[in-house]
């Protein structure tokens, strides 16, 4: 299932979610009105993202890049559950980290970008070879929290752009 396929899934479910809601209410007793009220002003499923429009081949090139973030997350936290520490940070210094900018073609999307969208991207390179660091450290250390407290940094800014943007 697709992440837009599991999103749409969600909104579905919360409009039925609203919908049965908004049925009680009118039909039963008015205590139920406060539960309902706080509900919509909640708003949990509404989209406040900015869309960001790119030319076709650069979106298609840039979400093929997203999937292999994704993969390259699995796979470093398979290599870290693995103890094979250089392998988790030559991935994610690789595929993720300052490295991978030219690999990703950052330098021709960078244009398109909303400035707050370009500091997010390169806090999340930044992050990633501050991981591959501390990654590459675990072993010595004898600690792999110290790595997987930089890992959970790198996911903050995937959160973070996820919030705030989208490209259709
Ligand atoms: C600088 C912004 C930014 C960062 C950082 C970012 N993403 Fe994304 N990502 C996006 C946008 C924008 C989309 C498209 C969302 C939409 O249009 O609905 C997207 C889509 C995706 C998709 C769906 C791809 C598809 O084929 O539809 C995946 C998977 C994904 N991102 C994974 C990640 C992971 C994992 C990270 C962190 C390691 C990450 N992204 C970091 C902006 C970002």
């Amino acid at each position: 299932m697709t992440v837009k396929a599991f999103a749409i899934g969600l909104a579905a479910t919360a409009m039925l979610g609203f919908t049965s809601l908004g049925a009680a209410d009118s039909a039963e007793a008015p205590h139920r009105m406060h539960d309902h009220h706080q509900h919509e002003t909640q708003h949990p499923m509404e989209d406040t993202r900015t869309l960001v429009d790119l030319p076709e081949d650069l979106r298609s090139h840039m979400l093929a890049n997203m999937r292999d973030h994704l993969l390259a997350l699995q796979q470093i936290q398979d290599a870290l559950a693995r103890d094979e520490f250089e392998q988790a940070a030559q991935i994610a210094e690789q595929r993720l980290g300052m490295t991978s900018l030219e690999r990703h073609g950052a330098h021709e999307m960078a244009p398109f970008m909303p400035e707050q969208m370009r500091m997010t991207g390169t806090a999340m390179h930044r992050a990633a070879s501050q991981f591959a660091l501390t990654a590459g450290d675990a072993s010595a250390v004898g600690d792999v929290r110290p790595a997987l407290a930089d890992l959970a940094r790198v996911t903050a800014q995937c959160v973070a752009c996820h919030e705030a943007f989208r490209v259709q």
